[in-house]
């Protein structure tokens, strides 16, 4: 078989989990006017989502114009106006407000059709009165006439035209309750209709300049550090909006708008391509059970090679999996720690250790909380363990270093002097 054959089955092998976990799933995707600059990255995207729908995604998209808003009022020799980053909408710029957007929306809908008409069943876009605006009003005495705020989301209508099986669309277009035409910020509509609808993801693309420096995963309260010290404006306006969802949408993924390839990416593959903000608990942390076994020899046998770790052999790992807990991240064990009680109210930690793609994200403090709280229910009073190359991390998370006479008698006729471990204890 060819390498290329290889990979292609491996990369199927691994990402088809995925499909399964997405099926059903609802998915509100953000795209700026700048990624509909590109007839490329369109197409590719149009596939994409044609792809996703077919695997059971339900999906809303909404789109943005500034460039192109911005290309048609050039064109017409009109100077948008300006307040705080908002664009002042009068009245008479509205006709050529509508006739942009609703070009770009057709143009976006060709692209549509023909990028899905391979498909078996190809998706089909649908706009509607979704959204109730209301005047932004007048701010600072400027006033923003038809620039408009959100004020209400027929959420049930966007779920429904889902249910039913089709793509809603949404554009910079909303009517208030008076008939009135309005100019609404796209991303704060995105944001607001994936609360809405509760979506299970917010996928959103950015500038280099929104997503500079920012980690593949955060958790909320990493989310609000990064946002009382944003790398610039742009990102900081980018974060707050996201972290109005916060309640309601479980994952935003941030994704490269020059990157074409990065929907898929982000959602079929382990560690996504952009950046993931989770206010659900992205991994699980658990007691271990036989399944796991392969698992944690995977995750261990490095460590056994480095001499870090003790050498397990599968049976003695099947015999004691009871004793172990681990944290699982899509299907992949990442972390695992064992806990051994003994008879005398000391009870020994063993064999701790978390993936090295994922250390340094506290999930080595939080297996050992967990260890300690298991102990403490078992009637254990001090923890103690014996590692070779660790002592300093154990020692910050609150163990002393101890003497061997002060294990079990037990585990002192174990001991093995030519490994010289160092012992540490923590009263809990
Ligand atoms: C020790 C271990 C479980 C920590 O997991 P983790 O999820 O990275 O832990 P945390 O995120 O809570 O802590 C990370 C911090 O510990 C530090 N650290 C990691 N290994 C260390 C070590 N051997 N000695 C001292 N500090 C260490 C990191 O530098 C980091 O410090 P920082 O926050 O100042 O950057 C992980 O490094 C590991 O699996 N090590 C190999 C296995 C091992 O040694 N197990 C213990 C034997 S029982």
């Amino acid at each position: 078989m060819q390498q290329s054959e290889l990979d292609f089955i491996n990369t199927l092998r691994q990402s088809s989990r995925y499909i399964e976990q997405h099926r059903g799933k609802t998915c509100v995707i953000y795209l700026p006017g700048r990624f509909l600059l590109s007839r490329d990255s369109v197409t590719q995207f149009s596939q994409d989502v044609g792809l996703l729908y077919n695997l059971g995604l339900k999906i809303v998209l909404v789109m943005g114009a500034s460039p192109q808003l911005d290309h048609a009022f050039s064109e017409a020799k009109i100077d948008w106006r300006l307040h705080h980053q908002f664009r002042i909408t009068p009245t008479e710029l509205i006709p050529l407000f509508q006739q942009t957007i609703g070009l770009l929306r057709s143009q976006l809908e060709a692209t549509f059709s023909q990028a899905n008409c391979q498909q078996p069943n190809p998706p089909t876009l649908v706009s509607g009165n979704w959204v109730i605006a209301q005047p932004k009003g007048v701010i600072e005495g400027i006033d923003f006439q038809h620039t408009g705020k959100l004020r209400k989301i027929r959420h049930q209508s966007i779920s429904d035209c889902l249910d039913s099986g089709q793509v809603a669309l949404l554009t910079p277009i909303a009517y208030s309750l008076t008939g009135e035409v309005f100019n609404l910020n796209t991303l704060e509509q995105a944001c607001e209709i994936a609360s809405a609808i509760e979506a299970d993801k917010l996928m959103i693309y950015g500038s280099p300049q929104q997503l500079k420096d920012l980690p593949k995963q955060l958790s909320i309260p990493q989310l609000n550090r990064i946002m009382s010290r944003p790398a610039n404006n742009e990102q900081a306006r980018l974060l707050t909006q996201v972290s109005h969802t916060n309640n309601k949408v479980k994952r935003v993924h941030l994704m490269d708008q020059d990157n074409p390839s990065a929907l898929l990416l982000e959602l079929f593959s382990r560690d996504g391509s952009g950046t993931l903000i989770f206010s659900d608990r992205y991994h699980q942390l658990r007691d271990a059970s036989i399944e796991d076994v392969g698992g944690i020899l995977g995750l261990i046998e490095p460590l056994e090679q480095d001499g870090i770790l003790v050498k397990r052999s599968r049976e003695r790992m099947e015999l004691e999996i009871d004793n172990f807990i681990v944290i699982e991240r899509d299907q992949l064990i990442i972390g695992c720690a064992a806990l051994y009680l003994n008879d005398d109210n000391m009870a020994e930690l063993a064999c701790l250790a978390v993936h090295p793609q994922y250390q340094g994200q506290e999930l080595g403090s939080e297996l050992l909380k967990a260890i300690e709280v298991k102990a403490t229910e078992n009637g254990a009073n001090k923890l103690f363990l014996l590692t070779t190359h660790t002592h300093h991390w154990f020692i910050e998370h609150g163990f002393n270093l101890a003497n061997v006479s002060v294990l079990p008698d037990k585990k002192q006729s174990l001991y093995n002097y030519q490994r010289q471990s160092k012992v540490l204890v923590k009263t809990l």
